[in-house]
C-alpha cells in the first residue's frame, strides 16, 4: 500500500498558501486491510476511511462510473488494482490533481504545476463532467484565486466544456443543498463577483439564478450608479461586502438586494422606482429554490424591501422611522437590524467611478433606536393599568417622541 497526500492541501502548499485539511490517497490497498490497521470507514458504499489517531480522510483510489444525471448518480469502482494515474485522472481541475508521497516527490501526469504557473483552472480530462458540482466548483475557486498574485481564470476548453454542460441540463439536476453549499463557500471568498462572472458565462447562471442573471442589461440611472449596468452594479456591491469582511448572511443580502430591478418595466428603468417591492417575491424565490437557511434568507428579504428607505432614512418623520423599526422587529432582533445597515451600506459603496461618498444613514438609524429603545415600556403602561388597548400606542407615541428629541439634538452630526 502506498499513501499520497492529494488535492487542495497539495494545489494550496505549491501555491505557498497555508494547509488546514489533508486528505489522503491509498493505493494498493483494500477495504479489510484499511479496517485492520484500525483506520474507521466513513459512511457505507463510499471508499473513504478516517485515520485512528489524526482524524485525517484516507480514500482508496478510486474510478467512478456515472450512472444518472446529477449529483446523486454515483457508482464508486475501487479496488487494489486503482492505480494512482487511474484515480487523478477522475478529478475535477489540473491543479487539484498533483499527489506528493511520503517522502516529498510530486506525481503530477496532468500537468497541474504548469497550470499553477499559468494561472489556469483546466479540466483533468472528460471525466469532469461526471460530476457537474463541478462548474460551481470552478466558479467557487475563481472567486477564491482572483486577487493578484492568483489572479486566475478559466481555460478556453474548460469554459466551452462547462457550457456544453450547462445546454446538456446537467445543472438542472443537482440539488439545492449542494447548490447553497457551493455559493455560500464562494460568497465568503475575496472575490464573489467572480463566482458569478464564470457561471454567468456558462449559463449556468441562468440555470441556477434566473433573477440575479436578469440584472445584466438593465440599465439604471448614471447619477447614481457610474456603472450603470445593474449587473455590474451587483457584483461591485457584493465585493465590497467580501471587502468588509462582512459575515455570509450580509454578503447574501447584498447580492440580492436589488433583484426588483430586474423586473421594472423599461418605462420606470430612470429611477427602477418600485422595484424594491417588486424585489421581495424574487429573493423568496431564489431562497425557496436553494433552500437557503433562515438568517440569509430574512435577511435578503428585509433588505430587498428596505434598502431605498435606507437610502432616505435622514427625511423621514419620527413615525415612520418608528414603522420602519417595528417592520424589521428592530426592537427584539437589533442585531438583523443592524446587519441590513451594512447591507444597504454595500449599495452604497459598492460602485465604480465616485469618490467615496458621505453615508451617515446607518448611524442615524441605529442612533434613532437606541433613542426608541431606551424608553421604559413598563413605566409607560403603569399609567394604562387596566386599559390594555391604550398601552401599545402610549408606547408608541413615547418611542415617537424619543426619536424626535434625539433627532433635534443631534441633527447637526447627520448633515450631509
Ligand atoms: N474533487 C473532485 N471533484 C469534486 C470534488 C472533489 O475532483 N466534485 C477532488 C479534487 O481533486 C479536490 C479533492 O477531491 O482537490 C478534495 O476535495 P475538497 O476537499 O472538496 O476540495 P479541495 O480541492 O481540497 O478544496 P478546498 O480548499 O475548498 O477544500
Amino acid at each position: 500500500m502506498k499513501i499520497y497526500s492529494v488535492g487542495g492541501a497539495v494545489r494550496d502548499e505549491l501555491l505557498g498558501l497555508p494547509v488546514s485539511d489533508r486528505d489522503y490517497l491509498v493505493v494498493g490497498a483494500t477495504p479489510e486491510q484499511m479496517l485492520a490497521q484500525g483506520f474507521m470507514p466513513v459512511g457505507k458504499d463510499f471508499p473513504v476511511f478516517l485515520h485512528p489517531k489524526t482524524h485525517d480522510e484516507y480514500a482508496l483510489a478510486r474510478s467512478e462510473r456515472k450512472t444518472a444525471p446529477g449529483y446523486k448518480g454515483f457508482v464508486f469502482h475501487t479496488d487494489a488494482t486503482v492505480t494512482l494515474e487511474e484515480d487523478l485522472i477522475r478529478r475535477d481541475l489540473t491543479i487539484n490533481a498533483i499527489a506528493k508521497d511520503e517522502a516529498g516527490s510530486i506525481f503530477d501526469p496532468f500537468g497541474g504545476q504548469d497550470d499553477l504557473r499559468k494561472k489556469l483552472f483546466r479540466h483533468v480530462s472528460p471525466a469532469f463532467v461526471e460530476d457537474p458540482v463541478r462548474i460551481l466548483r470552478v466558479a467557487r475557486f475563481a472567486a477564491r484565486f482572483s486577487l493578484p498574485p492568483f489572479d486566475f481564470s478559466v481555460a478556453q476548453e474548460t469554459q466551452d466544456l462547462m457550457q456544453t454542460m450547462v445546454a446538456a441540463g446537467e445543472v438542472d439536476a443537482l440539488v439545492p443543498e449542494r447548490i447553497w453549499q457551493e455559493i455560500s463557500r464562494g460568497l465568503m471568498e475575496s472575490k464573489p463577483s467572480r463566482m458569478f462572472e464564470v457561471l454567468r458565462d456558462c449559463g449556468a447562471l441562468q440555470r441556477l439564478m434566473p433573477e440575479l442573471n436578469a440584472l445584466w442589461g438593465v440599465p439604471q440611472p448614471a447619477k447614481y450608479h457610474p456603472e450603470i449596468d445593474t449587473g455590474v452594479h451587483m457584483m461591485l456591491v457584493v465585493d465590497y461586502a467580501a471587502q468588509q469582511g462582512f459575515s455570509l448572511p450580509v454578503r447574501f443580502a447584498a447580492l440580492l438586494h436589488d433583484l426588483g430591478k430586474g423586473v421594472t418595466p423599461p418605462e420606470a428603468w430612470p429611477s427602477h422606482h418600485g422595484h424594491e417591492e417588486l424585489g421581495i417575491a424574487l429573493v423568496d424565490a431564489v431562497c425557496a429554490r436553494l433552500k437557503v437557511p433562515t438568517e440569509c434568507s430574512e435577511l435578503a428579504r428585509m433588505t430587498a424591501r428596505e434598502h431605498g428607505n435606507v437610502g432616505r432614512a435622514l427625511q423621514m418623520r419620527p413615525n415612520t422611522l418608528l414603522s420602519m423599526f417595528e417592520r424589521c422587529d428592530a426592537f427584539r432582533k437589533p442585531q438583523r437590524f443592524a446587519d441590513m445597515l451594512k447591507a444597504s451600506e454595500c449599495d452604497c459603496f459598492g460602485r465604480s467611478g465616485l469618490p467615496i461618498i458621505h453615508f451617515p444613514q446607518p448611524r442615524f438609524l441605529l442612533g434613532a433606536l437606541e433613542a426608541a429603545q431606551a424608553v421604559n415600556a413598563g413605566a409607560v403602561a403603569q399609567n394604562y393599568l387596566g386599559q390594555a388597548a391604550k398601552i401599545a400606542e402610549a408606547i408608541r407615541v413615547a418611542r415617537i417622541d424619543a426619536i424626535r428629541h434625539w433627532r433635534e439634538d443631534n441633527v447637526t452630526s447627520f448633515t450631509i
